[in-house]
């Protein structure tokens, strides 16, 4: 079955590549590489050895997704292409919603009118109203988002669901990614932000490559155990390996579902610290900052869901996000920037 993934040159969308063609799928990528870079692709096919159809388009475009579908026997849609940068959407609203809102109208017409029932899409915790207690189970509430970003996951999410009820045999999962940390083991591809990172593990291996002096961490005084923020890292692989699992979950169970993808476990910040610390030998200078607005103290999944009806379990614990996180750091100072 061949799977279109919009944004598969991403961070996410290339480790999901990488899954699909591993375990048979062939992968039809979509992305304008508004936030990534081409030789994404030529990585994941150096990685698997197999070929992926590319098309540098914008997901918007319904032309050139008409093209896509009527070129290829797509089974399936996995969309990942978005905007993610929280603090960019508060100052950038009508460009966020503009993109990620459009995208997803377009793509579900497009899949009604050329056939296609099923798509897994990229939600986020941050769906979550703030006042659940955690863990943070798929039952629970959702709105008062915090930002214009968190409220286009939230939308998006209505747009499948709708589109659920009204199409027939059209199908949705909607994934809840909790923090995705790490990289492929081969350190061949990873997380490549674009000027200052505004997420933890970037940063944190950007000053061990040199390239930042210190960390800020944004405040000490929380009401958690060491003071820092506690969050659910989650590693990379882990997480694309649960988008297979919600494209086998979606043969036989049709209509919408929603699953967390989490670790169930919460680390703070310092504690990120002291493992990248410990597992490179890297010491990574940081001063403690002003809290960040915005930020939770803690939040992190409850993961049964997922484990009961997808069989999945996340594999890989912090050492290991730390040691592949630090693989594709040291092997790509610049990220896809330096060949
Ligand atoms: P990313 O920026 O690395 O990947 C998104 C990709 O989509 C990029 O390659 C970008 O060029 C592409 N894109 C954006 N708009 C597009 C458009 N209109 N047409 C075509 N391509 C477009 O981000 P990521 O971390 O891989 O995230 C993937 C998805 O997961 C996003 O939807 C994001 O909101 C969601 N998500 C990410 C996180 C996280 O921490 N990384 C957490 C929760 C949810
Ligand atoms: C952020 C987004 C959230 C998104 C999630 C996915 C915000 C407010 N929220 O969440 O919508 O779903 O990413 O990855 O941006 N930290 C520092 N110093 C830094 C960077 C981060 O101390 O330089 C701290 C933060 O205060 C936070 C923790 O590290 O406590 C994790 O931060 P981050 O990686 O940005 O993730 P979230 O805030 O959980």
């Amino acid at each position: 079955m061949n799977v279109l993934v919009t944004g598969g040159a991403g961070y996410i969308g290339s480790h999901t590549c990488v899954e699909l063609l591993d375990q048979g799928f062939g992968v039809v990528v979509i992305d304008n590489l508004v936030n990534s870079s081409a030789k994404a692709i030529e990585r994941i096919e150096q990685i698997t050895g197999k070929h992926v159809d590319f098309y540098q388009e914008d997901v918007r475009n319904r032309a050139a997704l008409d093209r896509i579908f009527e070129k290829h026997d797509i089974g399936c849609v996995i969309h990942f292409a978005g905007l993610k940068a929280v603090g960019e959407s508060v100052h950038m609203p009508l460009e966020y919603y503009d993109n990620n809102l459009f995208s997803t109208v377009r793509l579900c017409e497009a899949m009604r009118d050329h056939g296609v029932r099923d798509i897994v899409f990229s939600s986020s915790a941050t769906v979550y109203s703030s006042e659940n207690p955690i863990p943070w189970k798929e039952t629970y509430i959702t709105g008062n988002c915090t930002s214009p970003y968190g409220w286009t996951k939230y939308m998006s999410e209505q747009i499948l669901r709708d589109t659920t009820k009204a199409v027939d045999d059209f199908s949705v999962s909607l994934l809840r990614y909790f923090n995705p940390i790490g990289a492929h083991s081969s350190g061949l591809i990873g997380e490549d932000p674009r000027g200052i990172p505004n997420n933890l593990m970037p940063f944190i291996s950007q000053v061990a490559i040199g390239r930042r002096d210190h960390l800020n961490i944004f405040g000490n005084d929380y009401d958690t155990p060491d003071g820092t923020c506690v969050r659910d890292y989650i590693h990379v692989v882990d997480l694309a390996r649960g988008h297979v699992a919600a494209i086998d979950y979606m043969k036989k169970h049709r209509g919408e579902s929603v699953f967390n993808l989490g670790t169930g476990m919460g680390y703070s910040v310092l504690d990120m610290v002291k493992a990248f610390e410990r597992v490179t030998g890297v010491k990574i200078p940081y001063e403690i900052a002003p809290r960040r607005p915005g930020d939770l103290p803690a939040f992190y999944a409850n993961p049964d869901k997922s484990a009961k009806l997808l069989n999945w379990h996340a594999q890989y614990n912090l050492d290991d996000m730390c040691r592949d996180t630090w693989a594709w750091q040291s092997k790509n100072p610049m990220g896809y920037g330096e060949e």
